[in-house]
């Protein structure tokens, strides 16, 4: 069970805080994930009443149960009997908590099982336990309760170890055990209050140390949640160096949760790596690049451009200084230069845009030429045509392609022309508007 149906007042939000994003995803799709992952289900996720945006993100993978009110994560808890009455064992996750590893949750599960517990809770010890539920021991180190950090008074302030957040219950114990709870003094049921309640009723507690202080990271704030990204962040790089990913300076490089990357790629510095975005070997990328939600195949290089929802296949150059926009498909050997912007368009193999221009709506064949400044004016003020450059088409420089427009097979335009009509193949156009003349047959060596 993932509870995400806090308000999350400290975030200071119109977006509520479970689907602030944390490396590209929002914290409830994370610890959704981990929980999966560790081979959790089914998954019931407590949500406000207007929580649309929240099964936007999580989609129909979860089951999803509203809590009316939010009046504490104790009567978050209780809003779930109906989904879970017959669970053996639940987990209860926070969607704030958004570092857990998969790993951890089953590892604190597994345990949970061989101790026959009533209550398991994952625990950490922290310099700073400020703002965080404390764990109270007895003197011979048995857990008696969690003691809210509102709720502590001088002694229990100073206990570092608190509650991490995440708990496994035996399910037989957990719904009637939940019917006890009283609220606190702020009106609020605590779900932690579980746990000194367990412990009276004499069934077995136990708790296990978090692996590092980071994975129960709690995110209330703005602050908590940049210091989450960095954590993530410096997992996210780590495991990408581990797997044949070099990174000079890896401090510099942002890579999304979702980002897959292959050996022997270089990522230079200033490099942003976002949403379902592909990297294949042998590639370098950056410094001062920005590639999403993109497919980069094998022996690629992009320098200090921009590079979205597009497919570049093996072995492309671009840049520096280009902008592969939405919808584009570039395949092997295409050379992008600087200053080239690309839109919905497919460039076929080995074909250059080397230098300044605008290819929008266009689909050019395999070994074409497009000489400096080529526009396509794509745009009549109303509606956007196509422009179709056929293979190894040579458009002169500063060629205005009015569309929509055909470039033939083999055609030219000459420098500054302004096509209006149809080339047909092996034709040249010049002119303004230009007027098609056959070519005149290759000299030896020479082009036309
Ligand atoms: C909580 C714990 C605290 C622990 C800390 C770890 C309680 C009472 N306290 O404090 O012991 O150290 O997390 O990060 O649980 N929620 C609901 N409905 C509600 C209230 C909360 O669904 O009515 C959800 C929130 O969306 C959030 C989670 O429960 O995901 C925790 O609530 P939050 O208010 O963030 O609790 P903390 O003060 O952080
Ligand atoms: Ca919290």
């Amino acid at each position: 069970m993932v509870l995400a149906a806090g308000k999350g007042t400290r975030m200071r939000s119109d977006t509520p805080k479970v689907l602030h994003r944390v490396c590209g995803r929002g914290m409830a799709w994370l610890v959704v994930d981990a929980a999966r992952a560790a081979g959790f289900a089914p998954i019931v996720v407590v949500v406000s009443p207007d929580s649309g945006a929240i099964k936007d993100a999580l989609g129909d993978q979860v089951t999803y149960v509203e809590q009316a009110e939010p009046l504490g994560s104790g009567h978050a808890l209780q809003q779930a009997e109906g989904a879970l009455r017959n669970a053996q064992s639940v987990a209860v996750l926070y969607g704030d908590v958004p570092l857990i590893q998969s790993s951890t949750l089953r590892r604190m599960m597994d345990l949970h099982l061989a101790e026959g517990a009533s209550v398991t809770l994952l625990t950490a010890t922290l310099e700073d336990p400020d703002g965080l539920g404390r764990i109270t021991r007895d003197s011979s180190g048995k857990i008696t309760g969690i003691v809210e950090d509102n709720e502590t008074d001088e002694s229990t302030r100073s206990i570092t170890e608190v509650n991490g957040g995440m708990y496994c219950f035996r399910g037989a114990w957990l719904w009637p055990g939940l019917g006890g709870l009283g609220a606190s003094s702020g009106g609020e049921v605590y779900l932690t209050d579980l746990v000194a309640a367990a412990v009276q009723g004499k069934a077995t507690v136990v708790s296990m140390e978090a692996p590092g202080s980071q994975e129960t990271l709690g995110v209330n704030s703005r602050p908590q949640l940049a210091e989450a990204e960095r954590v993530l962040l410096e997992r996210i790089r780590e495991r990408w160096m581990t797997n044949g990913v070099t990174m000079p300076d890896p401090a510099t490089v942002y890579i999304g949760h979702s980002v897959e990357l292959d050996r022997d790629t270089t990522i230079l510095p200033n490099t942003h790596l976002a949403g379902d975005t592909q990297i294949g070997r042998r590639c370098e990328i950056g410094p001062n690049t920005i590639i999403s939600d993109s497919s980069i195949g094998n022996g690629c290089r992009v320098v200090a451009s921009m590079v979205e929802m597009s497919v570049i296949e093996d072995d492309v150059h671009i840049g520096p200084f280009s902008h592969i926009r939405p919808g584009s498909h570039l395949e092997q050997r295409v050379h992008i230069g600087n200053f080239a912007e690309v839109s919905r368009t497919r460039l076929g193999s080995g074909t250059k845009v080397s230098h300044f221009g605008y290819l929008g709506d266009a689909s050019v064949g395999a070994h074409a030429n497009i000489g400096a400044g080529t526009v396509t004016c794509n745009y009549d003020g109303e509606e956007k045509h196509r422009t179709v450059i056929g293979s190894g088409a040579f458009i002169g420089s500063d060629s205005m392609l009015v569309a929509p427009v055909d470039i033939g097979e083999g055609s030219s335009t000459g420098a500054g022309a302004v096509v209006t009509r149809d080339v047909p193949p092996d034709h040249l156009a010049v002119g303004i508007p230009a007027r098609n003349r056959p070519k005149r047959k290759k000299k030896r060596g020479g082009d036309p």
